[in-house]
């Protein structure tokens, strides 16, 4: 029994001790191990008189047990505070800037709207957005297009169901409908998206992009909606001058309606906007007509204002000196790369908008 005792004592203060695995390890093997202090007791079990062998063979398990406990534990200890270590070492820290972009580009009609909406919010409009798929009545009925309209044929509508009551929308101007139905007046908003319609050619795709404004309150005439144009296109082209034309026209929705041209010339293949004797048509444009107002339950005798469309693609086009339109949505990657930016420069009108 002193035996058994000495040994447990003796292991008990040597487990105490800090210990590494390796260390544990070859206690392990000192107590259990083949030629063990605790294997070779038990070998010495049958020698032990039969009065006494029952006791110390208890003994032996008990001390056994408690010393295998012991020691498993230690060892447990030692893994856990190993893995933590690991954890703590392979730490990432979050909050460290990550490199800077070196590929992803934004593509210069996302960049373009992202320029429109920070111009246009700067003198008080904000940002609607309706659905690419719309009804019958929102694009064309409710905009004063009668069933019979020219109007409707003018614009080469994609429709999606055979009644011709869901299509695809051919202007942004539904979303001046939307608008004024879920609200009370003023209004005063823009509202970028794409628009739809049967055409391709270098300066026409079946897909491309509008932003409608809208601007509805007591006393607003022509005088402002020329002024807020004006205003717009000097910012996006950030020039202090720009030739710029309105010329009569029609729209079912406003009246008197017009449409607005830009002078450019070709310098060196080039698109060189303001200057030169050539025309491009960028937007279309007029006094909201009271048809459209009454069907929105706004009163035109006590509210009146301007609306207009413009077309994204022809402006980045001349900002940008993109000569043909269908590159745009061709996806390629050497061209995105080339008229691209970069996605950290978010264009505000302090900054600059496109440097
Ligand atoms: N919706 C017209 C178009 O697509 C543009 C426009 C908008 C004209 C608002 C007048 C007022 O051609």
């Amino acid at each position: 029994m002193s035996d058994i005792k000495n040994i447990r004592d003796q292991f008990l203060s040597k487990l105490k001790n800090e210990l590494s695995l390796d260390e544990i390890n070859s206690i392990k093997t000192e107590l259990f191990g083949k030629n063990g202090q605790i294997s070779s007791l038990f070998k010495t079990v049958g020698s032990i008189p039969e009065s006494d062998r029952k006791t110390f063979a208890a003994d032996l398990n008990k001390i056994k047990d408690e010393l295998q406990s012991l020691i498993s534990e230690k060892i447990k200890e030692i893994e856990t505070k190993e893995v933590n270590q690991k954890l703590e070492k392979e730490k990432v820290d979050i909050t460290l800037p990550e490199r800077p972009f070196v590929r992803g580009k934004i593509h210069p009609v996302s960049q373009t709207i992202d320029e429109i909406s920070s111009i246009f919010s700067e003198i008080g409009f904000s940002v609607e957005e309706g659905p690419d798929v719309e009804n019958e009545y929102n694009n064309f009925t409710a905009l004063n297009t009668p069933d019979n309209h020219p109007a409707r044929d003018m614009h080469d509508t994609f429709y999606l169901d055979e009644n011709k009551e869901v299509l695809l929308r051919t202007h942004t101007s539904p979303v001046q409908i939307r608008t004024m139905l879920k609200d009370k007046p003023p209004f005063k908003i823009i509202a970028p998206g794409r628009t739809y319609r049967s055409d391709s050619d270098q300066t026409h795709a079946p897909m491309f992009h509008q932003v409608e404004g809208l601007h509805i309150d007591k006393d607003i005439n022509m005088g402002h909606l020329k002024g807020c144009l004006n205003y717009f296109i000097k910012e996006f082209f950030e020039v202090e001058k720009i030739k710029m034309r309105f010329r009569p026209s029609h729209f079912p929705f406003t009246e008197p309606s017009a449409e607005v041209d830009i002078g450019y010339e070709i310098r060196d293949g080039k698109i060189v906007i303001g200057e030169g004797d050539q025309w491009l048509e960028i937007l279309g444009c007029g006094m909201v007509h009271p048809n459209v107002l009454k069907n929105v339950k706004v009163d035109p005798a006590k509210y009146q204002g301007y609306a207009f469309g413009i077309g994204i693609d022809r402006l980045a086009m001349l900002k940008y000196g993109i000569n043909d339109l269908r590159a745009f949505f061709d996806c390629d990657y050497r061209w995105l790369n080339h008229f691209g930016f970069d996605p950290l420069d978010v264009p505000t009108n302090y900054r600059g908008l496109s440097r």
